[in-house]
């Protein structure tokens, strides 16, 4: 990488001492350190936790965003693709929902721009939670305790999907995972990452794994065609961003996937058919680069993605408030 005087020049522009003193040490790399995240408003944060945690948004009345984006599993159900309402599987793999905020955009293909837009679509998908919005809104207003904790963070008792959704986005974007030991090694921490680790990111940056995974989130900031020099095989039917452009060049096209935690975020690929981090980095390898790396290489560079795992977020379990006699009870088998 060269220097960039104008980097540096900017990152000393910031005002306030101690982030120039910060700035200054961090080092000129395509993969930037995670930020913490800034909390503007706690109670819509702590709102939108609950709703994530909440089973009642789905028929079953047993599935939440956390039964597939765990929170104690890397934000992911670890499995090949996910399991919905009545035990349905989707097409694809769950991304992790940690340093999501971070994306260009939401979803493999990218079709929802935000969180907040991305939120509502879950509930309702018949794979996923199978509850109409409409359903979902009568069971909210229905009980007391979200009904006042809605007016206090939105000023009405009247709840709705914007607002549902806002809270929920609200959350989510506390998701981040700062400190991992390679953040550290970007701010100067020398001894943060050992000599095999080191020669692992040394040769993800050289052999150019860097050009599609960059950035703070080491990856989503493009769509980028999976299997460019070779093509991928696979029996999944998804085509990924050409479903949303409608356009034939887009087949295959994928929003780049962060690398973030990703010792915790298996099995990967959007049909979740590499099992390992060795397996991945060999096909990418061999797909993207046209390199066939030897197992040396392959251990190195795992070594190296092992190194951004960051503090996970530390939640205290929300108790959700209890239903009345009037809340629609779930249907499990619907
Ligand atoms: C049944 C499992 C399941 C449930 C429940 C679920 N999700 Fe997901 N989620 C997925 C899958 C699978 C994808 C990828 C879908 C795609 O890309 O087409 C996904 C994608 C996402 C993404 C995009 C991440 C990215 O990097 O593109 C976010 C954010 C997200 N879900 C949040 C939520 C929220 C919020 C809820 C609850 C309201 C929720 N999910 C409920 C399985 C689930
Ligand atoms: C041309 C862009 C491009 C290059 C170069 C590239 N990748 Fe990827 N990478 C992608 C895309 C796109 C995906 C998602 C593919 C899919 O799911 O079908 C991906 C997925 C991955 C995954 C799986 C992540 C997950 O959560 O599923 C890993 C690991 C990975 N890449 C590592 C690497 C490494 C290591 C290199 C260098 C050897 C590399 N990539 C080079 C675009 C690229």
């Amino acid at each position: 990488m060269k220097f960039k005087a104008l980097g540096v020049a900017v990152a000393f522009a910031m005002t306030t001492a101690g982030t120039a003193a910060w700035a200054a040490k961090v080092r000129d790399e395509p993969i930037q350190p995670i930020q913490p995240a800034k909390v503007a408003n706690a109670a819509k944060v702590e709102l939108g936790k609950k709703l994530w945690f909440e089973p009642r948004l789905s028929m079953s009345g047993i599935i939440s965003c956390n039964t597939c984006h765990n929170l104690s599993r890397g934000g992911t159900d670890n499995l090949k693709t996910s399991i919905g309402h009545g035990w349905k599987a989707g097409p694809v793999n769950a991304p992790t929902v940690l340093n999501s905020s971070l994306a260009i955009a939401q979803f493999w293909d990218g079709r929802a721009a935000n969180l907040k837009e991305q939120a509502g679509g879950p509930i309702q998908a018949d794979i996923e939670m199978n509850m109409p919005h409409t359903l979902a809104l009568d069971v909210l207003q229905s009980i007391p305790g979200y009904v006042a904790e809605f007016k206090s963070v939105f000023g009405s008792e009247t709840i709705d999907m914007d607002k549902v959704t806002s809270a929920i986005a609200a959350f989510e974007e506390t998701l981040v995972t700062p400190n991992s030991r390679f953040d550290k090694w970007l701010k100067g921490d020398d001894k943060a990452i050992n000599a095999k680790e080191l020669a692992g990111y040394t040769l993800f940056k050289e052999s150019g794994c860097v050009a599609c995974h960059n950035g703070p989130a080491a990856g989503g900031t493009s769509f980028q065609r999976m299997g460019v020099v070779e093509p991928y095989t696979s029996t999944s039917p998804v085509e990924g961003r050409s479903g949303v452009t409608g356009k034939d060049a887009d087949r295959f096209n994928f929003k780049v996937p962060t690398l973030r935690n990703v010792e915790m975020t298996y099995p990967y690929f959007h049909d979740g058919e590499a099992r390992t981090l060795e397996e991945a980095v060999d096909i990418m390898g061999r797909l993207q680069l046209g390199r066939t790396y030897s197992k040396d290489e392959i251990d190195n560079i795992v070594a190296f993605l092992k190194t951004l795992t960051g503090d996970q977020p530390k939640l205290t379990m929300p108790i959700l408030p209890p239903s009345s006699n009037s809340t629609p009870r779930p249907d499990p088998f619907k």
